[in-house]
């Protein structure tokens, strides 16, 4: 989603933002945009160009000691040169990039043009520009202006603002919007993510919601709401600048995949000390004690969630799994004894954090289990698990997924106190590794379906988790639509979708169900569907499509599902698409 880089520096500032914005291309964007404070005045270039055409096509002798730039996912107004951002208040006194949605803009706009604001854009952030520059008419203080605004914002926000009769601060506001200061001996920045702020700053400052202030090249001054100064202390991050290289791989999906041992080993490093699981010991208890737990996750950490709950009801717990948005809206089960425990990458994700209030409200435990350390959701957790996975640029999730899956399989192993979960950990590795070095077959089936309109995926249990992640993959990185479903539900509706050469994908992995499942592949021959079956080797049959070598039936998810990031893959390679960033979609989904 929408990225953004400022920074106020003894050194030009243009490099670093453009830079900067394209270190966050990948989470995807329509638009970008870039002003520059010169002779107190701020130059301002949008485009609906990549990042690098702005630099080429921005005034080459423009730079400065103090900029913003922004990469814009399109929410209010499509994606256009005007809508894009920076956007400049009616004097153009001040200058801003925003990311979030103001829930209130429609109200703030009418009154704001009623005093006579004219507006350029059709965009909510428009009206924060417009309103700080009609506080600040009144109160003459840009510090208050901004305080001021605030208090009238309904919504989320991280804002990076130029006043731009000031070039010496470069001034912020916040609220549940990723927003961080990066401090430098040279001066201080600020971004909507780590990764545009690793080469230049080592020492980092988390904003808190509803907190505002400034920065000079030396200073940083926090205020709250009411105007207190606010004491704020610096953390580190192990995240690298390296993470963002190919490493001669065509594309980061492809790395990433090839990443999955990585994902599991750094896991295993992690919580594991050769002798016994490192999960904070009262993570383990309030798990234990738990009655009931909840699952909430979007996306592919909602299909990592509905694994986990087989997990956690083979502990013979009350588990329920939620789409987080769903759950936001319709908030069942919400007794103060429930855990729930938020699954998500990025740890950012709007939806979840909307879920987070609500179980505040009810004073349930929340465990956060997350790839991104002094994220939103690690921050409002009692208990935080990271995955250590490295950064995952594309936008489609893969290695992360496989670190969730991982996580949750080592919690368990620790509740259960199983140490021999490694040595079934190995055999999943062992066969994750067979997929990547033999997987001309899944080219060959990505050659076949990759001008299919439908393509289906089936399975029972855990191998129905990983059918809805793979069709995930698939429509998202190729376009095809598709869809995932239960063996056991195929004969109630879905079956009507299957005539003759339609693909249809079966995941065999579960002694319990294989026999129902080739049931209903004789279901969809006898219909001309075209077969592909991915069995484990002792499952398989004589023309199954693809078998992987034995795993265990609750770890096939971390190894099956390489079938289906493979598949999805080369059908976008073939597809001539783009395979990391994908149209529509962003990598962290900051807004609901
Ligand atoms: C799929 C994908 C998305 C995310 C979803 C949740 O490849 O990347 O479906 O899984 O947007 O994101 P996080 O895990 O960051 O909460």
């Amino acid at each position: 989603m929408c990225g953004i880089v400022g920074g106020i520096s003894t050194e030009k500032v243009r490099n670093f933002i453009i830079e900067g914005l394209k270190s966050v291309e990948y989470r995807g964007y329509d638009s970008s945009g870039l002003a520059l404070v010169i002779n107190n005045k701020c130059e301002v270039y949008k485009t609906i160009e990549r990042v690098n055409e702005l630099d080429k096509s921005f005034e080459s002798s423009f730079d400065s000691f103090l900029g913003i730039g922004h990469t814009r996912w399109a929410t209010h107004g499509v994606p256009s040169v005007k809508n894009a951002h920076p956007h400049t208040s009616k004097s153009k006194l001040f200058t801003i990039v925003h990311n979030g949605v103001i829930e209130n803009y429609r109200i703030l706009k009418k009154e704001l043009q009623a005093k006579g604001y004219v507006f350029k854009s059709d965009t909510d952030t428009e009206v924060v520009a417009h309103l700080l520059e009609k506080e600040y008419k009144i109160t003459s203080n840009v510090l208050e202006a901004i305080r001021l605004t605030i208090k009238q914002l309904k919504g989320t926000y991280a804002l990076a603002i130029l006043f731009c009769r000031d070039q010496n601060h470069l001034y912020f506001a916040k609220n549940r919007s990723p927003l961080l200061i990066g401090h430098a001996k040279k001066g201080n920045f600020l971004a909507s993510d780590y990764l545009p702020l690793l080469k230049t700053a080592s020492d980092f400052v988390e904003i808190p919601d509803f907190h505002y202030g400034s920065l000079s090249v030396s200073e940083i001054e926090l205020y709250d709401i009411n105007g207190n100064s606010i004491e704020f202390s610096y953390h580190q991050t192990n995240l690298k600048q390296e993470a963002l290289e190919k490493n001669n791989y065509p594309h980061f999906m492809l790395k990433e995949i090839e990443e999955a041992e990585q994902s599991v080993r750094f896991l295993i490093d992690n919580y594991f000390d050769g002798k016994k699981l490192l999960f904070d010991k009262d993570l383990i208890k309030t798990l234990k004690d738990a009655k009931h737990i909840i699952f909430l996750g979007s996306g592919t950490s909602y299909h990592a969630c509905l694994t986990g709950a087989r997990y956690f009801r083979e502990l013979k717990k009350n588990v329920d799994t939620y789409i987080a948005s769903e759950w936001a809206y319709y908030p069942y089960n919400n007794s103060k004894d429930t855990v729930f425990i938020l699954m998500s990458q990025s740890g950012e994700t709007a939806d979840l954090i909307s879920c987070v209030k609500l179980i505040e409200k009810q004073g349930s435990k929340i465990i956060t289990i997350t790839n991104t350390q002094g994220s939103t959701l690690a921050r409002k957790a009692d208990h935080v698990v990271f995955l250590y996975a490295g950064i995952e640029v594309a936008v489609a999730s893969t290695k992360a997924y496989i670190a969730q899956m991982t996580a949750l399989v080592l919690i368990n192993a620790m509740i259960r106190n199983e140490l021999n979960i490694f040595e079934k950990l190995e055999e999943a590795i062992v066969s994750q590794r067979f997929i990547i070095k033999d997987h001309e077959i899944i080219k060959k089936v990505a050659k076949e379906i990759q001008n299919s309109s439908s393509v289906y995926f089936l399975g029972r249990g855990y191998d129905h988790d990983l059918a809805l992640e793979c069709s995930l993959k698939l429509k998202e990185v190729s376009y095809i639509h598709s869809e995932a479903f239960p063996g056991g539900e195929l004969k109630h509706g879905p079956i009507a979708l299957i005539e003759k050469d339609v693909p249809v994908i079966v995941f065999i992995s579960d002694h319990s169900t294989s026999d129902a499942m080739r049931s209903n592949i004789c279901e969809i021959e006898a219909r001309g569907g075209k077969i592909y079956v991915v069995s484990t080797q002792e499952l398989s049959q004589e023309g199954d499509t693809y078998v992987i070598p034995n795993v265990r039936r609750f770890l096939s998810p971390l190894v099956s599902v390489m079938f289906g990031q493979y598949l999805a893959y080369y059908v976008a390679l073939y597809k001539n698409l783009d395979i990391d960033k994908p149209r529509n979609l962003a990598k962290s989904v900051t807004v609901e």
